[in-house]
């Protein structure tokens, strides 16, 4: 499947309702695929591209497991975050960012790939983060969980590259998207501190990671990478 080869193709994005899951929705659209768009308030964004909304906790089992049988493209985008160190850390919210964005990407990862190896291949982007990657202050929790999620698509691009299924993550640095604001306006943290940890000085924009995701569903040699876009974040 080349960038535009995705027309046609049957995509389902979690997390679509908000964000960076809301401008890959919105780019899968535009380059001609049919979007699935999948959240816990998939409404606004279905309603605007036209597209079918999926009420979906990709926590839930009994809701992943028949919503996910037939695709060839899916997108785990939907994720919480946590914002304390581990001893800051209730048992719960632990418990809360491992079931959204660790165990909610292995359920759809799981009950999406049989229905894919039926029809003889498909895409799968996990959307993990920098927190995967390096040592983020007070974020002990969602940098252990999306560590998972970057280790979790190596394993499946290697158990299942035999049937034509490639998986790959992202990792973004800090994002303009509702959740950053809400790092802002609710926990207080500062838009100049989150600008200055990225060498490039700004945030970057859900655009910038749903080109990324677009490339990657269509990338015919590439499985198991793990993409950073993080104004250099990483590299500093
Ligand atoms: N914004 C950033 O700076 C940034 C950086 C790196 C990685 N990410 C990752 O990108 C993804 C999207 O982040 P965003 O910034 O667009 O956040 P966002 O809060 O704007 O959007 C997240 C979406 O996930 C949905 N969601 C949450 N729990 C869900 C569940 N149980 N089932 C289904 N949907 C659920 C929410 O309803 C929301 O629509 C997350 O996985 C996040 O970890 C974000």
């Amino acid at each position: 499947m080349s960038d535009m080869g995705i027309a046609g193709k049957r995509a389902l994005v979690t997390g679509a309702g908000s964000g960076i899951g809301a401008a890959v929705a919105r780019r899968f659209a535009a380059a001609g695929a049919e979007v699935i768009v999948a959240d816990l308030e998939p409404a606004a964004v279905a309603d605007e591209l036209g597209m079918c909304g999926l009420q979906l906790d990709v926590r839930d089992e009994t809701q992943v497991a028949p919503a996910l049988r037939d695709l060839d493209v899916l997108v785990n985008v939907a994720g919480i975050g946590s914002t304390t160190s581990a001893p800051d850390t209730p048992l719960e919210v632990w418990e809360d960012v491992f079931a959204v964005n660790a165990r909610g990407t292995f359920l759809c990862c799981k009950h999406a790939i049989p229905g894919m190896a039926a029809r003889g291949g498909g895409a799968i982007v996990n959307v993990a983060s920098v927190a995967a990657l390096v040592g983020l202050r007070n974020r002990a929790a969602y940098c252990a969980a999306k560590g998972a999620v970057v280790a979790l698509t190596r394993a499946l691009a290697v158990d299942h590259v035999g049937e034509g299924i490639r998986v790959n993550a992202v990792c973004p640095g800090t994002v303009d998207s509702p959740w950053v604001r809400r790092l802002v306006d609710d926990a207080g943290e500062s838009l100049d501190a989150l600008r200055a940890r990225q060498p490039m000085g700004r945030l970057g924009t859900p655009d910038e990671i749903a080109d990324a995701v677009l490339y990657l569903a269509g990338a015919e040699f590439v499985t198991g990478s793990v993409l950073v876009i993080d104004g250099g974040l990483t590299a500093a």
